[in-house]
């Protein structure tokens, strides 16, 4: 039996991907949890007039406890995590540090306590920071599995295969492109040497491309012009957690050979350490990971034979990404 939660179910992502969640036969029982309360009540009894298998359920919480949480993640099998606040326009990801680090950790905080081992996919933003947050909590309550922790960058490489296809006519379903650092701005690199089947980027198109992929948010953001619901991407963005989590729960089931990119603990988890070395020392960073039974099997290092384009985007990369991890572990650690 696999119990899925959305928490943050009611918003412009979590409606989407419960959705999907609840379409999916990987899906036993469907936990909604958001602290919307007539709104999650509403998208619940919605889907639970489809006829697909997942059992759905909703949740929220009595005046100020957090028992709606609780009920709605106790003995999850995967947690994924949309709650919070999204990007207006003229913002940054960084913007939403202030409201979404408390709101990630108190829900890890619950996740510790009634569903230990779940897959934990993290989509809140700003992701670099929230799933340091999110491993530091777990920690903190001695019950961090990195194997088990995963930030969702899928979205990313989901618009490199959208973008890349458009340059070169591939098919999006053949394309294979990692996409490794972190979720937001230059720490987001697309390393299109490594691209099975092998890609061809024109010169003259290749520094249009890689902005393109790493401010693919910004043109949403922009598009939606602070118009609700979201204001940043909430459908591509529902697809893409689908995406990710479909694969969580076949690798889960036995199914190999499952490789998608994700922003992990490196020192947790196997092949890590060689990631770290190339990184200059980050401990969290987003590289393809080998689903398995119990998570991250193992991770492979991207780093290796760079082009030179490539390296200059890395070396970008690595100016800002310690920054946000920082701030993530030190709310946690040491809170302001
Ligand atoms: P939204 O405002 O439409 O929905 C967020 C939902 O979270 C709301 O229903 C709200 O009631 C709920 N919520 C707030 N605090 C909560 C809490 N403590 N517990 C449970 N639910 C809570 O926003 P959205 O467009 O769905 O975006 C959600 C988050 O996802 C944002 O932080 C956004 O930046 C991020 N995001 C990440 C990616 C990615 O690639 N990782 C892509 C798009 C958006
Ligand atoms: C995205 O990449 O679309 C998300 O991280 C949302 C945002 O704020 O851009």
């Amino acid at each position: 039996m696999v119990k899925a939660v959305v928490a943050g179910a009611a918003g412009g992502i979590g409606q989407p991907l419960s959705l999907l969640l609840k379409l999916s036969p990987l899906v036993d029982e469907l936990a909604l949890y958001d602290v919307h309360q007539s709104q999650v009540q509403g998208v619940s009894v919605d889907l639970s007039h489809i006829s697909s298998p997942a059992k759905i359920t909703g949740y929220d919480n009595t005046g100020d406890s957090l028992d709606g949480a609780k009920a709605a993640m106790k003995d999850a099998g995967i947690i994924v995590i949309p709650a919070g606040v999204p990007r207006k326009p003229g913002m940054t990801r960084d913007d939403l540090f202030k409201i979404n680090a408390g709101i990630v950790k108190g829900l890890i905080e619950v996740a510790a306590e009634v569903a230990p081992k779940a897959f934990i996919l993290v989509i809140s933003n700003p992701v670099n920071s929230t799933v340091p947050i999110a491993a530091e909590t777990l920690k903190a309550k001695g019950v961090f599995d990195a194997k088990k922790l995963f930030g969702v960058t899928t979205l990313d490489v989901v618009r490199s295969e959208t973008f890349v296809s458009e340059i070169t006519g591939i098919k999006t379903s053949d394309l294979n492109i990692p996409v490794v650092g972190g979720h937001s701005g230059e720490t987001i690199v697309p390393l299109f040497s490594k691209a099975t089947p092998k890609v061809d980027i024109p010169d003259d198109k290749y520094a249009a491309l890689v902005n393109r992929i790493q401010y693919g948010g910004d043109e949403v953001v922009k598009a939606k012009e602070g118009k609700g619901p979201g204001g940043s991407a909430t459908l591509s963005m529902a697809l893409a957690g689908f995406r990710f989590a479909e694969k969580v729960l076949k690798a889960a089931k036995g199914e190999k050979g499952l490789v998608e990119p994700s922003y992990v603990y490196l020192p947790g988890v196997p092949g890590g350490d060689v990631v770290k070395e190339a990184n200059g020392g980050l401990d969290f960073f987003s590289v393809p990971v080998e689903l398995g039974p119990n998570g991250v099997e193992k991770v492979t290092n991207p780093l290796t034979d760079l082009t030179d384009k490539e390296s200059s985007l890395l070396k970008e990369c690595l100016k800002k990404l310690p920054k946000n991890i920082e701030d993530g572990v030190d709310f946690v650690k040491a809170p302001a």
